[in-house]
């Protein structure tokens, strides 16, 4: 057993919970033979991300220049930033403070030339050094498991010279594997278990299921690499 992140601010699914019945929610129809259980359902999801917004928005009001950068990791990244973004914009409007925020979207690509360098390919940011330089930036990304590759990127990005470097995580597995990274912001401590559904997939699919869950041997075998 991994050690726990024990952070105050990351809400705990603890081992010994399975998850909820499928029959307790909507799921679509191609998927409801391939689920195992519900672990974390979207109404749940979607307000612990309303608080983790509540945390960012006030931290960056420390900032004496604030405007964030905020980098969304696809694709599993997209859903926990569209709702990460809707929360902090509305906390620009009903707040009586606001902050500015840009979005880019990025692709990470481990690559054999550089692996020894730890360093990743970042795809989709036509100018890093103009997205990067001095900007407060907020890299959204949806899972750590070992911390591998999201270390990687903080070295690559590290260079284009941000003025501060923070990570918001959906979720951070607990695994013997882990490399003892922990982000600045995580939504939720998960068991060492292989989750689908809000964006993350299992060979491209999974990711058009709105609650987090875990997949069954069916699910395992139905959706199998071709090649
Ligand atoms: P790491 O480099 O081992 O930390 O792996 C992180 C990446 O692997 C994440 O960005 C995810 O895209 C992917 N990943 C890790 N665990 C899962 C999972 O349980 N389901 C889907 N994708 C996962
Ligand atoms: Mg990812």
């Amino acid at each position: 057993m991994a050690a726990s992140l024990n952070l105050e601010n990351c809400m705990n699914i603890p081992d010994s919970f399975e998850g909820y019945s499928t029959k307790m929610f909507r799921i679509p129809k191609h998927y409801e033979n391939y689920i195992d259980k519900v672990l974390m359902p979207a109404g749940m999801i979607q307000d612990r991300i309303a608080k983790l917004a509540t945390d960012i928005f006030n931290d960056m009001m420390d900032q004496d220049e604030i405007h964030i950068s905020a980098v969304c990791v696809l694709k599993g990244g997209y859903k926990f930033f569209s709702e990460l973004l809707d929360s902090l914009n509305t906390l620009n409007t009903t707040s009586g403070r606001s902050v500015p925020i840009s979005v880019d979207f990025i692709k990470v690509k481990s690559y054999v030339d550089t692996a020894s360098t730890g360093e990743v390919q970042i795809v989709g940011m036509a100018n890093l050094e103009e997205s990067l330089k001095g900007r407060n930036v907020l890299i959204v990304e949806d899972m750590i498991d070992t911390g591998r590759t999201m270390q990687k990127l903080l070295k690559t990005m590290q260079k284009y010279q941000p003025k501060t470097l923070k990570v918001a995580c959906l979720m951070r597995k607990r695994t013997p594997l882990s490399d003892g990274y922990a982000p600045d912001y995580v939504g939720f401590e998960i068991p060492d278990k292989f989750l689908i559904g809000y964006a993350l997939d299992y060979n491209e699919y999974f990711r058009d299921l709105a609650h987090i869950c875990t997949i069954n041997q069916a699910g395992i075998e139905k959706f199998k690499s071709k090649s």
